[in-house]
């Protein structure tokens, strides 16, 4: 899968998504991750990329034009046109099923947008989905970038050891993920819980199950709710 950040701040991305397993994966080909700077896309000879907003109000607009150019730019690099998502806190809020579905495709391309916001003729003309991290707000579509290309590349092939790393986990099930404990048995008189130590894998993931069900009801009793109306479980 390739995967195409448009910013003002590449750098910034590029270097949050150059380290760990995603680092890793890159350089070993399993994903393609490219930032672009935006601006080399504008024609202002001061490289210009905001303007103050038609119809006054506070702080600049980024301009369409060099976005635009972009996104052409990397429609011709790819030879398709890539799946393109807005970083914006007006987005739906992501989640670890809408990031199951955006790891299937083969060309993204995310748009971080900066200041008060972006022209909306250009996000007309290309966005198809816009996403946002949470009911808060950034400075701008740089860190939600990264957390959904995170999010995305994890769940793509031959970037983690096997799907099982990532199907286990808080939120693929609807549930919260069960503790982890490892060496010591005993840490500061703590014992691990007796039935990880049996080896008798029925008991153990019944175990984890009942932890994940009792975690979920306690810390988020709305996907619980869901959770239990969806499977008919007790
Ligand atoms: N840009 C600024 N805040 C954001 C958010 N919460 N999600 C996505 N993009 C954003």
């Amino acid at each position: 899968m390739r995967i195409d950040i448009a910013t003002l701040f590449p750098e910034m991305v590029d270097n949050i998504l150059a380290e760990s397993i995603v680092g890793r994966a890159r350089k070993k080909g399993a994903i393609e991750i490219n930032c672009h700077q935006i601006r080399d896309y504008t024609l202002d000879k001061h490289r210009r990329v905001d303007d103050i907003p038609y119809g006054g109000g506070m702080g600049m607009v980024m301009q369409a034009e060099p976005i635009y150019r972009c996104y052409q730019a990397v429609c011709e690099q790819i030879g398709a046109k890539p799946h393109t998502i807005y970083m914006t806190p007006k987005g739906s809020v992501f989640t670890q099923s809408r990031a199951a579905e955006l790891s299937r495709m083969d060309n993204i391309l995310i748009i971080c947008g900066h200041y008060e916001g972006v022209d909306q003729r250009v996000l007309d003309r290309i966005v198809d989905e816009e996403i946002s991290i949470g009911d808060y707000v950034l400075t701008g579509g740089e860190l939600p970038a990264a957390v959904v290309t995170d999010a995305v590349a994890r769940m793509c092939s031959g970037v983690l050891s096997s799907p099982e790393c990532y199907e286990e986990e808080s939120h693929f099930s609807g549930l919260l993920e069960y503790p982890q404990y490892t060496r010591p048995e005993i840490w500061e008189g703590e014992a691990v819980p007796p039935v990880l130590l049996t080896g008798h894998h029925r008991n153990i993931a019944d175990w984890r199950h009942e932890k994940s069900l009792e975690i979920t009801k306690e810390k988020r009793p709305d996907m619980y709710e869901k959770y239990i109306a969806q499977t008919g479980e007790k």
